[in-house]
């Protein structure tokens, strides 16, 4: 059982006085960041903030010796066989760039998508069809947002890239990766899966699922904005292109030529983030304290309390499976004909109840529909009952006026 109370000292935005009785349900789309991390990327900036593997001054080896433990702390988290294998980015979306544009892709290359894709793993793939002529297949999900294998079994015939979700910050179904990567590899398809919904909230062991590819953000997981990881078997990794090139990524030039620096420098051109690369470190040190089971009992204990009393109300559509342990910690619901932006902002204004509202990056789910927007509760570690209440309180005088 997660010790919500002793979770919630270890975050000064939760505690600060002056901030009122918040609830923070938006965690889908950014954690909050217990003091460690913020204290971690402080000491950085005032104790050693200088260039990695750069200098050989002490200031610089000290920011060396933190990123590499980062990297190992990060690879140690999913499972990865080599340090090597973690390559740092800003974001997931960035990860997916990265793929998109270092893969060697050519003209009638099929990419498999789901229907319930962010748009930045549709995006870049729809980027690259208008660009080099690439297809991009659409994997229908079941009509209750669920992954239907079966169709899967037959539209992964002919792809080279099947590249999907892994936990939908839709609906928060998480689809079958270990068998998705079992057919795709019979079917010589590579795997990528956009792990940022999914890593945060439940094991992902890249050697266990035998991904090939994996993005996800540092700051869907208690980690600093502007911090992702992009994961790759590592001989994979040194088959693709470089994607952004320049400092750090050679070993020498010469006018007229240059030699690449192994996997992961190629990728990492220019100066990193080495405060938020080190925050991400302490994020993973501090996630790695709890059990994934008590996350998942956590996060569905709170959503089975929401789920049964919105549900009170038959107009209420929720997206995705009506049972909430399919959908992890999200309850994204909307009600036919109201702006769910009005719904959110009264939220706020009422009782300081912070939730998203919109399509949430998944404009093409919501266009394919005809629904206009949801509004959407997303769930973690810190979050209480006590909060559940005052949402479901609120929630409910909102229904009586709305
Ligand atoms: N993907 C983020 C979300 O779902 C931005 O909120």
């Amino acid at each position: 059982m997660l010790d919500t109370k002793k979770i919630r000292a270890d975050f000064k935005i939760l505690n600060n006085p002056a901030g009122g009785q918040m609830v923070y349900f938006d965690s889908a789309c950014m954690s909050l960041k217990p003091d460690v991390v913020v204290q971690a990327m402080d000491d950085y900036y005032f104790k050693y903030s200088a260039c990695a593997f750069r200098s050989s001054h002490h200031l610089s080896e000290q920011a060396t010796k933190k990123t590499k433990e980062a990297r190992k702390l990060v690879a140690d988290f999913i499972g990865a066989k080599k340090t090597d294998e973690i390559i740092f980015t800003r974001n997931t979306t960035e990860g997916i760039n990265l793929l998109a544009n270092a893969f060697p892709f050519k003209k009638g290359d099929i990419v498999l998508v789901t229907d319930k894709e962010h748009n930045s793993n549709l995006v870049p793939w729809l980027y690259l069809r208008d660009k080099i002529g690439i297809e991009v297949r659409i994997c229908p999900s079941n009509i209750n947002n669920t992954f239907d294998l079966e169709k899967f079994k037959e539209l992964v015939k002919g792809v080279r890239l099947v590249s999907m979700v892994h936990t939908s910050n839709l609906d928060g179904v998480t689809n079958p990766a270990k068998e998705i990567v079992e057919i795709a590899h019979k079917n010589k398809a590579l795997v990528f899966l956009d792990c940022a919904q999914s890593l945060p909230h439940q094991k992902v062991d890249v050697q266990d699922l035998d991904v090939d590819f994996i993005a996800f953000s540092g700051h869907k997981m208690l980690g600093p904005t502007g911090t992702g990881v992009f994961y790759g078997k590592y001989e994979l990794l040194e088959s693709l292109n470089p994607f952004l090139v320049g400092g750090d990524t050679v070993e020498f030039t010469t006018y007229t030529d240059y030699k690449m620096l192994p996997v992961p420098e190629k990728f990492e051109a220019g100066l990193q983030d080495y405060a938020g690369i080190i925050g991400l470190g302490e994020a993973v040190k501090y996630l790695s304290q709890f059990n994934f089971k008590d996350i998942k009992n956590h996060e569905l204990e709170l959503n089975q309390y929401i789920t049964d009393e919105i549900s009170k109300f038959p107009q209420i559509k929720i997206i995705g499976p009506q049972d909430p342990s399919l959908r992890s910690g999200i309850i994204n619901f909307y009600l036919e004909g109201t702006d769910m932006h009005k719904f959110a902002i009264m939220l706020d204004s009422m009782a300081m109840v912070e939730i998203r509202s919109g399509q949430h990056c998944v404009h093409s789910y919501f266009a394919d529909r005809k629904i206009r927007n949801s509004a959407r509760v997303s769930l973690y570690i810190y979050n209480t009952m006590e909060e559940a209440k005052i949402f479901v309180e609120n929630f409910n005088k909102i229904m009586k006026i709305i």
